[in-house]
């Protein structure tokens, strides 16, 4: 082609060329060196060895074998937009400061974005045509620093206790013998999990495989607070709702033909939307409880295998996301993004939900391991405001955040020769008042299975056959003991449910057993799901 396709370079992301000598496209080393030859080391004589002195080529190779930074333990495989949120400045017929003091909510406010979908289990280049959760991850550049909200497509989760995190993901991820994911070990842990069978539900029919990032909603999951000028709180949600695009999920069948022509196409769909102009949308809503028990559920508010049911807690809509811009460089902006549920401004606070405080700790601190001490530093990763901190030091420290004016000296708080000062009070502390022992304990209310059966009750016929089908496929490879306990969990939820599982595992058994009888050795036959394993 005539390469029309590609983008080019502007102003905004070239680095200032120094004394202009070695300008326009002329190839430099990092120490601004112009190259003349790109093509051949240096050797004594036309066959002789190559020589230590040659900067450039040692150079060019010792950063090329650090190309990579450890992929992220979960949601490795991922792609990133930037775009702008854009808030209407109400929750129904209530100004949204009624609710929350977080700037970036106010009327008409305009706050860059930057987001990050991906997948969970697999590795940074796996297929995305695999059934798992999506993550959807927004970063707000807010007025007031940064506020991230890491959600993902299914508004709920398996897990409500952090401590099981390590165990579900392993459980999800490769056997640490064969390095094969594996339906046994998954349905292992999942039979002894009975609270995930709500999100096993949604998992295993269409909602398991979004038909790309455009198309699918996404949901913060964990519950938060929003404080107001007053320091009340209330428990919210949040919820992202794709607008123009609309929402599409596919079927095995669907997702097995993609995956074998483009084990992409949800990066390549994205890309692809905004470099032609067709930006995606998507309008925030919110859920709003009272900040207490709510003893007249039959479920936790605090519980993040839960729905909030919609017709006693409406969604409303509080503002609208379009994505715009593609990353430049898909490892500085995208791999190097670093989100976490601890990043949250003025007016918006954490709620007591044992997930969010576990996942709280587990951001920041495996972004410190995997990208660097100084990870705050990355452009895609640094506010657009001000930032002053008394920070110095650590590996691949470059930006010194002084501010203004101050005593360049004074790298502690406090000091009256100039050194930064605490901000005011942005309005009255929401201070919660707890008094309870300090226990080991399940939640209360546990309810796992009801939500599950409604779940599946709502599902529409073909999107019930799929779940029917899939898991029944799936379980027909795990020992029966296995079976016969999320046969118990899925009549627990709806006795169909149960009862059409059961029929589905014991025809895969048999067209399992034929397989092997057949000898078909290299084929999933129709068996391929999860696991992608051989029958
Ligand atoms: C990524 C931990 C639950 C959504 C991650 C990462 C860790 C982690 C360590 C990798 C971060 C990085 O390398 O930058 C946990 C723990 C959880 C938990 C300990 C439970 C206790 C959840 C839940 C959701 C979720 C419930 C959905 C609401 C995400 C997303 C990412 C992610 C979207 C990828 C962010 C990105 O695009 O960079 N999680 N997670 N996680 N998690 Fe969780």
């Amino acid at each position: 082609g005539n390469g029309s396709a590609y983008r080019k370079a502007s102003k905004s992301n070239t680095r200032q060329q120094g004394n202009g000598k070695a300008g326009g496209s002329t190839l430099t080393t990092r120490q601004g060196h112009p190259v003349t030859d790109n093509q051949n080391i240096r050797t004594v004589g036309n066959r002789g060895p190559a020589t230590m002195e040659n900067y450039h080529f040692i150079e060019k190779i010792s950063h090329f074998d650090r190309e990579r930074v450890p992929e992220r333990v979960v949601h490795a495989r991922g792609a990133g937009a930037h775009g702008v949120f854009q808030s209407y400045g109400m929750v129904g017929n209530d100004p949204v400061e009624k609710f929350t003091r977080a700037k970036v909510f106010r009327k008409g406010k305009e706050t860059p974005v930057f987001v990050r979908f991906s997948t969970v289990g697999h590795g940074t280049h796996s297929p995305e045509t695999l059934r798992d959760p999506r993550g959807f991850a927004v970063k707000f550049y807010t007025e007031d620093g940064n506020w991230d909200l890491v959600g993902n497509n299914l508004k709920i989760f398996f897990i409500r206790d952090a401590m099981k995190f390590p165990d579900l993901i392993h459980s999800q991820k490769p056997d640490p013998v064969t390095n094969i994911q594996s339906a046994e070990r998954i349905f292992d842990f999942f039979s002894g999990t009975p609270e995930a069978t709500h999100m096993i539900t949604f998992l295993y029919s269409p909602w398991g495989i979004p038909a790309t990032y455009r198309q699918m909603q996404g949901s913060g999951v964990n519950t938060y607070k929003w404080v107001n000028a007053d320091g009340e709180a209330v428990l919210v949600k949040y919820h992202w709702e794709p607008m123009k695009q609309g929402i599409r999920n596919l079927t095995q069948k669907e997702a097995q033909e993609i995956q074998a022509k483009n084990f992409n196409h949800a990066t390549q769909d994205l890309y692809e939307a905004i470099e032609r102009g067709d930006f995606p949308e998507w309008e925030l809503n919110v859920q709003i409880m009272s900040d207490d028990d709510h003893p007249e559920l039959d479920f936790d508010p605090l519980d993040d295998t839960k729905l909030w049911p919609k017709e006693q807690f409406p969604w409303y809509p509080v503002g609208k996301m379009t994505l715009n811009r593609n990353p430049v460089d898909y490892f500085n902006e995208v791999e190097l993004s670093a989100f976490g549920t601890g990043v949250l401004v003025d007016g918006l606070d954490f709620s007591d939900d044992k997930m969010l405080q576990g996942r709280t700790f587990s951001y920041s601190d495996t972004q410190r391991y995997r990208v660097g001490a100084n990870y705050l530093q990355l452009p895609i990763n640094a506010p657009k405001t001000h930032v002053a901190t008394n920070q110095r030091g650590g590996q691949m420290a470059f930006d010194t955040d002084f501010a203004e004016g101050q005593n360049i000296h004074v790298n502690y708080e406090p000091s009256i020769l100039g050194g930064l000062q605490e901000a005011p009070k942005p309005g009255k502390d929401y201070t919660p008042r707890y008094e309870a022992n300090l226990v080991r304990q399940p939640i209360e209310r546990a309810n796992p299975f009801k939500q599950a059966g409604e779940t599946f009750r709502n599902f529409e016929d073909w999107e019930r056959e799929e779940l029917i089908n899939n898991l029944g496929n799936d379980l027909a490879k795990c020992d029966k003991r296995i079976q016969e306990k999320m046969l118990e969990y899925f009549t627990q939820a709806d006795e169909n449910y149960g009862r059409l599982v059961r029929e589905r595992i014991e025809r895969a058994t048999k067209e399992l057993m034929k397989m092997k009888q057949a000898k078909i050795a290299g084929t999933d036959g129709p068996l391929g799901n999860v696991t992608g394993e051989a029958g």
